[in-house]
């Protein structure tokens, strides 16, 4: 049994005008223990992914698919049953941005409290608050402090030890070092490092291969809603298969190598109204004629790459 498996989930956002897809067909597996990353291009739809895993999507909703969580197929639960059972005591989310979003006119303990109550918890509040600063390696005055008081990395490990305060066994963290300057964003890696070693799956989502490399050892790359490629990071670090997921290795710069970076021409498309073949064939190299049929998803070692090339 898989520690987590998502199959054919899909989400959309109905607006007044239209219907944005989201997220199409998003398949992928974790065993205990391990993390993945999810990567891709902004709006390819990595926060939906992460909003559906906790259901809770503002203005947006699943429309099909299962999430497995050890074994139990958590989105076939009433909303009550996975408030109380699920959301944040097994699965949590550390939300894009959140740092700041932290109220300016409460100490930090006081968000804490809040958080707590909100959940209705009966036990002891100060050890499970003084747990939640330690394990994210802060001391317990910044519990005094208000936001402001605080540097962008303390307040970033402030919004992980909310996350963590009722001890997840799966955290969502979208973006986590987005904002931050090199050396905090350094710290905020160790500390997922320290955390994972304790046991816990991250899903870490970024743009940025290279922190999702420090972590993860399965990656996800997005493309137009969908997961175009899933495996086993070693794997597609070695041997991308997705003309999409090689575009965007080429396209890191490195220090090491005399090698330019490549940069993949055009954009994206829309997913209002999203085409019905592979919706990467305007930008891809290898473009052929059946590519314009819905790409099929093809076994790969470690996971599935959905492209043409590979049948
Ligand atoms: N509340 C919303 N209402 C309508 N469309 C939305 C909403 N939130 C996100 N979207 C759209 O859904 C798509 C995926 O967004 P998102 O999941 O935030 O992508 P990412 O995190 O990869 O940048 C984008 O086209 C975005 O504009
Ligand atoms: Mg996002």
């Amino acid at each position: 049994m898989s520690f987590i498996k998502v199959e054919n989930l899909s989400a959309k956002y109905d607006t007044s005008k239209r219907s944005v897809h989201a997220l199409d067909d998003v398949s992928f597996f974790l065993e205990s223990g391990e993390s993945v990353g999810i990567a891709g291009e902004s709006a390819c739809g990595k926060t939906t992914l992460g909003l559906s895993m906790i259901r809770m999507i503002p203005g947006g909703k699943i429309e099909s698919g299962s999430i497995l969580f050890e074994g139990k197929p958590i989105l076939d639960l009433s909303e009550s049953e996975f408030d109380k059972n699920y959301r944040w005591k097994k699965i949590a989310m550390i939300f894009q941005g959140a740092m700041n979003s932290l109220d300016p006119v409460f100490t930090i303990k006081d968000q804490f409290v809040e958080i707590l109550k909100q959940h209705h918890y009966k036990g002891d509040f100060d050890k499970l608050i003084l747990d939640a600063v330690a394990s994210v390696s802060l001391d317990e005055s910044v519990l005094k402090k208000y936001p402001h008081e605080l540097s962008g990395g303390m307040k970033q490990r402030i919004v992980i030890a909310m996350a963590l305060l009722l001890k997840p066994k799966f955290v969502i963290a979208d973006e986590p070092t987005t904002a931050l300057d090199v050396l905090v964003q350094a710290q905020i890696i160790n500390l997922l490092k320290k955390l994972k070693k304790s046991g816990m799956s991250i899903m870490l989502i970024s743009h940025d291969l290279a922190i999702i490399s420090e972590i993860a050892e399965k990656i996800g790359i997005m493309y137009a809603g969908q997961l175009v490629e899933f495996g086993k990071s070693s794997d597609i670090f070695k041997n991308p298969k997705h003309p999409y997921t090689q575009g965007i290795l080429e396209s890191i710069p490195t220090l090491r190598e005399n090698k330019k970076p490549k940069f993949i021409k055009g954009i994206p498309p829309n997913l209002a109204e999203p085409q019905s073949g592979c919706r990467f064939i305007e930008r891809c190299p290898h473009a052929m004629e059946k590519c314009k049929k819905e790409p099929p998803k093809l076994k790969t070692d470690s996971g599935y790459v959905m492209c043409w090339l590979y049948e």
